[in-house]
């Protein structure tokens, strides 16, 4: 009998679109993209802070994602030339409206009742509350699956995920790892892109490239404590939002925009070197993964910035915009084989758990 087939789907910070991700962990790999249209990027934006009758909204809104997915996944089976029952289960992450392990909760929109119902496919969901129930971050949860594919026996290796948020896995020869979000990713330039671009990103980060860093700005965005704070630690939209950039901005005037962009990329940079210098000096490479993979100035100024070869996971057998989907799929799987999927050295947790809930086909 050949291997059981999984689907993973996430939509991260980046409030980009959700990307899934259909395989049996046997080196073939269908992947797709479904991008959310403009309305509900706003919609799903509005819900990231306190509103009114956010309920109701959320509830919505869910039901409108899980149509997305839904897409997601029927393009992924059509690609594969798959029925349903082929695949055993859908890994699915939702939209994360609020991250506060500190205050024991974690929140993504999400409908996986809805999800199995459109689908025919028993659906796993809900992830992340697990392990903060166990005392954990609830995040990152990729380290273990980065670990699984990416880990080496006679070297450390790096591999960092820049999404809306930017995330570390540290994975070591004995094949200890240590991982965390090191703060932002895309999430800050990407704001202020679409303010002065008036497009959701800045392609390749050509704009960044073309401005220069203000050095006074950048050394007050380092001074952010969470950056220096120790690990475990996890962050989202909650710390990296619009009004922290808007506070920080407040305290300088003249920069230009362009340089303003280039100082966030900066930033980006930064505190993604300053992390693995701290934590990884021994790594000889650093692979990234994430959209910020594409942003060619980024990964231009972070092989600068550590003085190692930086290069996309497609080095090591995954396009980089397919990782985090797959682990969902992997995350999937560990919880059908009864498996625990966090790493309690990385989130904190208790103890290794079983993540997520099943809402059965
Ligand atoms: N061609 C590109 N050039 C520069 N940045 C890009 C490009 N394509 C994607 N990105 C960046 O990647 C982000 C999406 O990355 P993704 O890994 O999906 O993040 P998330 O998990 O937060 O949704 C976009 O918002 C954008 O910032
Ligand atoms: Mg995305």
């Amino acid at each position: 009998m050949s291997a059981p087939l999984y689907i993973g789907l996430m939509s991260g910070t980046s409030l980009d679109g959700v990307d899934g991700a259909l395989t049996a962990f046997d080196g073939a790999l269908h992947a797709a993209y479904v991008p959310f249209p403009e309305p509900l990027r706003q919609i799903l934006f509005t819900l990231q802070s306190a509103g009114f009758n956010e309920i109701e909204r959320e509830a919505l809104v869910a039901n409108q994602l899980v149509q997305l997915y839904a897409q997601c996944v029927h393009q992924l089976l059509s690609d594969a030339g798959l029925s349903a029952a082929a695949v055993k289960a859908i890994g699915v992450h939702g939209q994360t409206i609020r991250h506060r392990p500190d205050l024991g909760f974690t929140r993504q929109a999400n409908n996986p009742a809805l999800l199995a119902e459109l689908t025919g496919i028993d659906v796993i969901a809900d992830f992340r509350s697990r392990d903060i129930a166990a005392g954990g971050q609830g995040a990152p949860l990729v380290p273990a699956f980065h670990q699984a594919v990416f880990g080496s026996p006679t070297a450390t290796r790096v591999v960092v995920n820049i999404g809306g948020i930017a995330n570390l896995s540290v994975l070591r020869a004995d094949s200890s790892v240590l991982g965390y979000d090191t703060g932002p990713g895309n999430v800050l330039m990407d704001a202020w892109a679409s303010t002065h671009l008036g497009t959701p990103y800045d392609p390749s980060g050509e704009w960044a490239a073309s401005g220069r860093p203000a050095p006074e700005m950048l050394a007050d965005l380092l001074a952010e404590p969470y950056l220096s704070a120790p690990a475990p630690k996890s962050t989202g939209r909650d710390l990296f939002n619009p009004e922290w950039l808007q506070d920080r901005l407040a305290r300088f005037s003249g920069i230009a925009p362009v340089d303003i962009q280039a100082t966030l990329a900066a930033f980006t940079v930064r505190s993604i070197a300053q992390a693995i210098q701290r934590d990884a000096p021994e790594a000889e490479a650093v692979y990234v993964c994430g959209g910020g993979a594409l942003n060619t100035h980024l990964m231009r100024c972070l092989q600068h910035e550590l003085g190692k070869p930086v290069a996309s996971t497609e080095a090591l057998g995954i396009a980089p915009m397919h990782v985090e989907a797959t682990a969902f799929a992997w995350l999937a799987a560990r919880f059908c084989d009864g498996l625990p999927g966090n790493l309690p050295a990385v989130t904190g947790a208790q103890g290794p758990r079983v993540l997520g809930a099943l809402y059965p086909a």
